[in-house]
């Protein structure tokens, strides 16, 4: 059955990201709002909406409506998620889930109280190279994992005349305190060192502990263009590695014989390397950052099926690591 959603935000992400991948899911957008009149119109040109609000508490108040999604900020994400949900109304909320655990703790709660699903997205799951690398990871023909490094950087542009890391720590490094665990297992330590050279350029490693007994080490900072690719992963077995660069090209290490004093050496599909990148001039879903892959599993899960969709469980776990690496880092 069509799921009937009211949206909040129609800013960047939503209009470019979210919204374009949702209309491809069985959903109806009843009512758009922002709080934005020319961004509002637009949003309500572009997916053919009529309903436009720039009241959130209106929006959510529409009759006949099923879940309400949003893209909005953190603040806005706590008032506006709780708001719907106490209305009985299922949820999906870009992140973070709030500014802080405490809120990620009173949506769960929320959520739990109505009985309704809040499902987060956290995307970096779906992006298609960490797809790969967890179904790999997962397919047990990978072994224990021993470690996993990688890094995430950014150059924030709203630091200029006032540097505060709140947003970098909110909108980024969020997902870097999800991504590990759902790659390797929980997290269930954490130390971290940083390096400030000049107010606003920053780099730290954020040193893991996970369940399972690997560890892990992150890079991130404030300080490399976003122009530029800025994320790669790597996991490390037993006489394996999986390598993701800029989230889609995977490659897949494993065990193969030295070739070069083999005259009859070539390469075998259970040994040798195995890599992969995507076409760009196919014409077929293009959905390597994985926003389409969430909404797939996001909309069932908002219709009461049980999915992978990242949940509000998550979040809050995700929110104490962020706050746990905050007080680490004295930032
Ligand atoms: N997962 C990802 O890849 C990803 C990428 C970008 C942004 N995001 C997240 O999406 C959210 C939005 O980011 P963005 O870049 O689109 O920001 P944005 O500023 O472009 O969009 C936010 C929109 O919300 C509107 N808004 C603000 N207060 C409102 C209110 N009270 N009622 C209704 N509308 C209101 C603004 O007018 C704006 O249009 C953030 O939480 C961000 O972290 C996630």
């Amino acid at each position: 059955m069509t799921l009937k959603m009211g949206w909040i935000g129609c800013g960047v992400h939503a209009t470019q990201m979210l919204l374009p991948q949702l209309v491809r899911q069985d959903v109806e957008i009843v009512a758009l709002c922002d709080i934005d009149g020319k961004r509002l119109s637009d949003a309500g040109r572009q997916f053919g909406v009529k309903n436009l609000t720039t009241d959130a508490a209106a929006l959510i108040a529409t009759g006949g409506l099923d879940a309400i999604g949003m893209a909005v900020g953190p603040d806005q994400h706590l008032a506006f998620g709780r708001a719907a949900l106490e209305r009985g109304l299922g949820v999906f909320m870009e992140k973070p889930p709030s500014g802080s655990a405490a809120g990620a703790r009173e949506l769960r709660e929320a959520s739990e109280r109505a009985n309704k699903p809040l499902l987060v997205g956290f995307m970096k799951r779906y992006s298609i190279g960490n797809k790969i690398a967890h179904n790999i990871l997962k397919s047990g023909n990978f072994g224990p994992v021993y470690g996993l490094t990688g890094y995430y950087m950014t150059a924030p542009g709203y630091f200029a005349g006032n540097v505060d890391y709140t947003g970098f720590f909110l909108h980024h490094c969020v997902h870097y305190m999800d991504l590990p665990s759902f790659l390797v297992s929980p997290i269930r330590g954490m130390s971290a060192h940083k390096v400030e050279k000049s107010p606003g350029r920053l780099l730290f490693h954020v040193h893991l502990e996970f369940e399972c007994g690997a560890i892990g080490t992150i890079a991130m900072g404030t300080m490399q263009s976003r122009g530029t690719p800025v994320e790669r992963i790597e996991v490390m077995g037993d006489h394996q590695r999986i390598e993701i660069e800029d989230v889609i090209e995977v490659t897949w290490h494993r065990n193969p014989a030295f070739k070069a004093d083999d005259p009859r050496a070539l390469l075998t599909g259970d040994q040798d390397t195995l890599t992969w990148k995507p076409n760009f001039t196919a014409a077929a879903n293009e959905d390597f950052k994985g926003y389409h892959a969430l909404m797939t599993d996001v909309v069932p899960a908002l219709q009461g099926a049980e999915t992978a969709a990242p949940t509000i469980h998550d979040g809050v776990v995700a929110m104490e690591w962020l706050e746990t690496l905050r007080s680490k880092l004295e930032l």
